[in-house]
């Protein structure tokens, strides 16, 4: 339950280190509900690690945490240089001539942020080093998006029902909510969508406005603000208007009216996210109007009280049977210019659907004038649910360093999707990125203890998407178990071996969307009944007698075009099989199965042997974690031993499936030397 902020007592060789440096906290005398999370966090972490907490006083004292804001007395101006309003300094330095350890910040967010760099700094090296740190955010919005429906159902969630206790809000507050609040501003997450973006009309209404703001309550001293996700009809459906046509001024009215009313009770209400004319959902589309006109209209609502709409480029079309890949940016890159300021279009990562792999989505770098969001999905819809073991750090990594025009990057720096982010490519606004949240009422959180680092690496990397992900793992690793180098050595590797583990066993050498139907959990590439072509793996796979593989170039025979839709660059890359990465090879071609791959076997040889080193790595990953029990909780270790050994049952599963499968097409014998599938 405690998650990353675990705080038990520390050996007596690490008290004694900590316990000079940590005799009361010293805090500016206006307090504020922010500062007092801060010192409340400070002397939960060292009162947990010490036995008791250092008293707050006004007084600069020997040994004293000093949270300190340019006004303090005796404080150095260089101290704040470059922290803007959310950064933060942590130094041992002296003060009024004592020896004191500084938390430095322009703003009480700043403190809050610092105060819990520096418990985190501790709990990573056991107060060895004096800290000395300083960060500053790279992107301001920082979310995360609960697919949360009203009945506590949560959508693509492995981990229990919805923390948020509808029912009782607003007036019964569980304590839930300020320990989520705690642990989202340990990572310095800023904003949370109550609601799943398949909403219903219902959370406008007064009601559920009142239970927002209570949880809003709970949640601003932490330095997080509420948004929610909103069905495009809501007001016709609520009979307040007799139709959802953007252009229409009654609707527009509305949208007004409800605006000043969310802001009256929330007044740091963030803003709507909206997913329209996806997957059934109403929009613009159904009264003929762009999804800029549908966007510029709730934007203008929410824009006087300085909100912000999120609008979805999730959409793929219905009626029109054409790549699925290539269909947001048909829809949305002529619309490039026309969204106001207050408008960030939320892109996936990947053009398809959070898969196991994608390439990037074609999106990034091809909107140069709107300001692009990051959708990540951190709940594990296609990765094994929240029972197999897989790190998304490499993964939010691999999309975020993904250089957009290879070879011409501006002035030596590569063209990242980072940059389109923080808006140094082209469009010059900073955004963010969301995360689709995998947390639930499980006691810990997220299903299973190892997902718990899927949130952190999240949040981690949406304050500095550079920070690493194996940096990372560690500094994980060692909060949530132990600092034992053993530990946080094995754990590391594990947990970054581990998405490619899932990569070869499920969907090897870009091959996706081959889950089985609605719960896409387990293999079915068989499939091919479903109501929507686009829809059925078999769309996906394509794989025949001669070969396998989606062409997605402008010149194969029926090719497509997707690949050509990256920049020049990129899109040459992608338009030749001996260029693709290998890891994308069948998202972008379709070859035959004796195609010699770069290891100088054959596809179909390599296409096993993938299958096979999946299988081979998850039963190296329990190996690993069985030699830990010495060093980790029997609960911990016993849970997690036995969602590896399921992981391992399930890869065995895929990893048959698949081949029994292909084999059933292609007629082709197993290489010499690979296992009969059992
Ligand atoms: C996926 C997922 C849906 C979700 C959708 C979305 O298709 O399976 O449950 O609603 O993404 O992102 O809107």
């Amino acid at each position: 339950y405690d998650l990353w902020l675990r705080y038990r007592a520390l050996p007596a060789a690490e008290a004694a280190r900590l316990a000079p440096h940590a005799r009361a906290i010293v805090a500016p005398a206006t307090t504020s509900p922010m500062l007092d999370a801060a010192i409340g966090e400070l002397q939960r972490g060292v009162g947990g690690w010490l036995g008791t907490a250092p008293a707050r006083t006004d007084e600069v004292r020997a040994g004293a945490i000093v949270l300190a804001m340019p006004a303090t007395r005796g404080a150095t101006a260089a101290w704040f240089d470059g922290l803007g309003q959310e950064g933060y300094r942590v130094l041992r330095t002296r003060l009024e001539g004592q020896s004191v350890t500084v938390i430095a910040a322009n703003t009480d967010r700043g403190l809050l942020y610092g105060s819990f760099a520096y418990l985190r700094g501790i709990a990573t090296d056991g107060a060895q080093k004096a800290p000395d740190l300083r960060s500053t955010p790279r992107l301001p919005l920082r979310l995360l998006n609960h697919w949360d429906d009203l009945n506590r159902h949560v959508e693509r969630g492995y981990a229990g029902a919805s923390i948020w206790h509808w029912w009782n809000l607003p007036d019964i507050l569980d304590q839930r909510y300020t320990d989520y609040a705690r642990a989202n501003a340990s990572l310095g997450i800023n904003g949370a969508v109550l609601n799943n973006v398949n909403a219903k009309p219902d959370i406008l209404t007064a009601p559920f406005i009142a239970k927002a703001a209570a949880l809003a309550n709970v949640l601003r001293p932490y330095g997080i603000k509420v948004y929610l996700s909103v069905r495009w009809s809501t007001p016709l459906e609520l009979k307040a208007t007799a139709t959802a046509d953007p252009l229409d001024p009654a609707v527009a009215a509305w949208w007004r009216a409800k605006s000043d009313e969310l802001y009256a009770a929330i007044p740091d209400f963030g803003g709507f996210l909206v997913k329209a004319n996806s997957e059934g959902q109403p929009g613009p589309h159904d009264y003929h109007r762009s999804h800029a006109e549908g966007a510029n209209m709730l934007a203008r609502a929410v824009a006087p009280h300085g909100g912000i709409v999120m609008w979805r480029a999730f959409v793929y079309s219905e009626d029109k049977p054409t790549d699925r890949a290539r269909q947001a940016f048909d829809q949305f890159t002529p619309l490039d210019g026309q969204f106001d300021k207050n408008v960030i279009v939320q892109v996936k990562n990947g053009p398809i659907d959070f898969q196991p792999r994608e390439p990037v989505h074609p999106l990034f770098g091809a909107m140069p004038r709107t300001p692009l969001l990051m959708e990540f999905q951190i709940t594990k819809e296609y990765l094994g649910f929240s029972t197999h073991l897989a790190y998304l750090g490499t993964m939010f990594e691999e999309t975020l360093r993904t250089d957009l025009r290879p070879g011409i990057g501006a002035g030596g720096q590569a063209a990242t999707v980072t940059r389109v982010l923080d808006g140094t490519l082209d469009h010059g606004q900073a955004t963010g990125m969301a995360g689709v949240a995998n947390i639930g009422t499980d006691r810990n959180w997220s299903g299973s203890h190892f997902d718990q680092a899927n949130w952190y690496v999240f949040g981690r990397l949406a304050w500095n998407p550079e920070a690493g992900a194996e940096a990372i793992a560690r500094e994980w690793a060692a909060q949530t178990f132990s600092r034992a180098p053993r530990v946080v050595d094995t754990v590391s590797a594990m947990m970054m071996a581990s998405r490619e583990a899932v990569v070869d066993y499920m969907t090897p050498l870009g091959l996706h969307h081959v889950m089985g139907t609605g719960h896409h959990h387990g293999p079915a590439p068989w499939v091919d009944n479903l109501a929507r072509p686009d829809w059925n793996p078999v769309y996906y796979h394509r794989a025949d007698k001669a070969g396998i593989g989606f062409d997605r170039t402008a010149h194969g025979k029926g090719g497509s075009g997707s690949a050509g839709q990256y920049a020049p660059a990129l899109a040459r890359l992608y338009e030749d099989p001996a260029s693709t990465p290998e890891n994308l090879l069948l998202w972008f071609h379709h070859l035959p199965w004796t195609y010699t791959t770069r290891s100088g076997r054959p596809l179909w040889d390599e296409l096993v042997h993938r299958y096979d080193a999946g299988v081979t790595a998850v039963a190296a990953m329990q190996k690993q974690w069985d030699s830990l029990a010495p060093y980790i909780d029997p609960q911990r270790h016993a849970d997690t031993a036995q969602r590896l050994k399921v992981q391992h049952r399930e890869a065995l599963w895929w990893r048959d499936a698949s081949i029994a499968y292909f084999q059933s097409i292609n007629g082709l014998p197993l290489p010499a030397g690979a296992r009969a599938p059992a």
